[in-house]
């Protein structure tokens, strides 16, 4: 991001950083946003404390838009959330409270994954182990092998699953893969640890939740990790919720006081203003509609993108190469080249990326994408 800042060049692209960009590279604010937070504003009376837990209508939101409000799990009184810092408060916390139920138990955690994982989870002490799920040379899902992988797990292990939009691959299961890996949870007894950070920003809400819905409908315990860091574009407001579900009522209770104990343990209690705004959005239907109308453009620019990008890439190379771009979901894909070349396209061509060659492609624009496509055409090999 530094290197990015302090390169002169008018054509500098910017594919590194994790936020999304509108068509004039700016991170807007939702205009759902906007009007909830003057709601907001306009009724609120105090500033005084929540609770550990958060809003109770938030949460209460958060269960029916992730699971729906009908979900099995729901009905039998099973289900606990806490509002939390962002998804990286909920991976934090159901980190320690994973480690205060199991502290023997190994978090696998997926082959690549998201570079903020290893810190949240870790810091709490816990083993990780990598399972096999992508190759980013050869631009494919390693399903097989992640099965395999994670059929010698131990009973009671924890399987952490990114729930769509896969960061950093864009390489998400199928719905026949999902019911796979369910049936392995279930027969294994692995404890699944989702983390749904980009609901709606694959195909919709309720599709982007199918695979939670699927694997929490069907295993005993579960957790949830949420954040509305992207599809709000809350960022800076650190929204998001830690959903726990237990076998039973009086294990979701003693799940529930562990977790609040967890959070007061670390940050007392979570920021209240941007859940807020979340929470009036969600139970606004007006609003609703407009963040369910603005989410959906989000995501059609970057599908667009995405299609752009991979059709500017078989023009430059005259071969289908990178035609995965385009049917990958979310903001993140991996281009699959070398440091070394990820560092000649910064170098020379002013294009930056991860050193892992992850690209986020909300940083293409229509006015960019042939001139990256060349770049990585004159480049790929090395
Ligand atoms: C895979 C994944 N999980 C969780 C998060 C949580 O983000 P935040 O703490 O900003 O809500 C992110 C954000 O980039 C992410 O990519």
């Amino acid at each position: 991001m530094a290197k990015y800042r302090a390169d002169p060049s008018a054509r500098k692209v910017d594919l590194g950083v994790g936020v999304y960009r509108d068509l004039s590279g700016n991170t807007p604010i939702l205009d759902c946003v906007r009007r909830a937070e003057q709601a907001v504003l306009a009724t609120q009376v105090t500033k005084s404390y929540v609770a550990a837990a958060g809003r109770a209508e938030f949460n209460d939101a958060v269960e029916a838009l992730v699971l729906r409000p009908e979900h099995a799990a729901r009905r039998d009184g099973r289900v606990r959330t806490a509002q939390t810092p962002g998804g990286c408060g909920a991976l934090r916390v159901g980190a320690e409270l994973i480690r205060a139920a199991a502290p023997a138990v190994t978090v696998h955690v997926s082959d690549p994954t998201w570079g903020n994982h290893t810190p949240l989870l870790g810091s709490s002490g816990l083993r990780l182990e990598r399972y096999p799920y992508y190759d980013a040379t050869a631009h494919e899902l390693r399903f097989e092998a992640m099965i395999e992988h994670l059929d010698r797990a131990a009973v009671g292990d924890v399987v952490l699953i990114h729930a769509c939009c896969h960061n950093p691959s864009g390489a998400d299961l199928d719905p026949e893969q999902w019911q796979t890996l369910t049936a392995l949870l279930e027969r294994r007894r692995l404890i699944p640890f989702l983390d749904l950070a980009y609901q709606g920003f694959a195909n919709d809400l309720d599709a982007d939740a199918a695979g939670v819905r699927l694997v929490t409908g069907r295993v005993p315990e579960a957790l949830v990790a949420v954040s509305y860091s992207k599809n709000l574009g809350l960022y800076r407001e650190r929204v998001g919720a830690l959903m726990v579900i237990s076998e039973n009522q009086d294990r979701a209770d003693a799940a529930q006081s562990h977790m609040l104990q967890i959070a007061r343990g670390i940050y007392s209690m979570p920021p209240d203003h941007g859940a807020a705004i979340a929470a009036h959005i969600f139970n606004d239907a007006t609003l609703r509609k407009e963040w369910i109308t603005e989410l959906s453009a989000m995501r059609t620019r970057i599908a667009d993108m995405r299609a752009l990008l991979a059709q500017q890439l078989r023009a430059s190379t005259g071969a289908g190469t990178f035609d995965f771009i385009q049917t990958q979901r979310g903001m993140f894909s991996l281009l699959g080249v070398s440091p070394t070349v990820v560092d000649r396209l910064r170098d020379k061509h002013h294009i930056y990326m991860t050193a892992d060659s992850r690209m986020n492609l909300a940083g293409i624009m229509p006015h960019n994408a042939a001139y990256v496509a060349q770049a990585i055409a004159d480049e790929r090999n090395g």
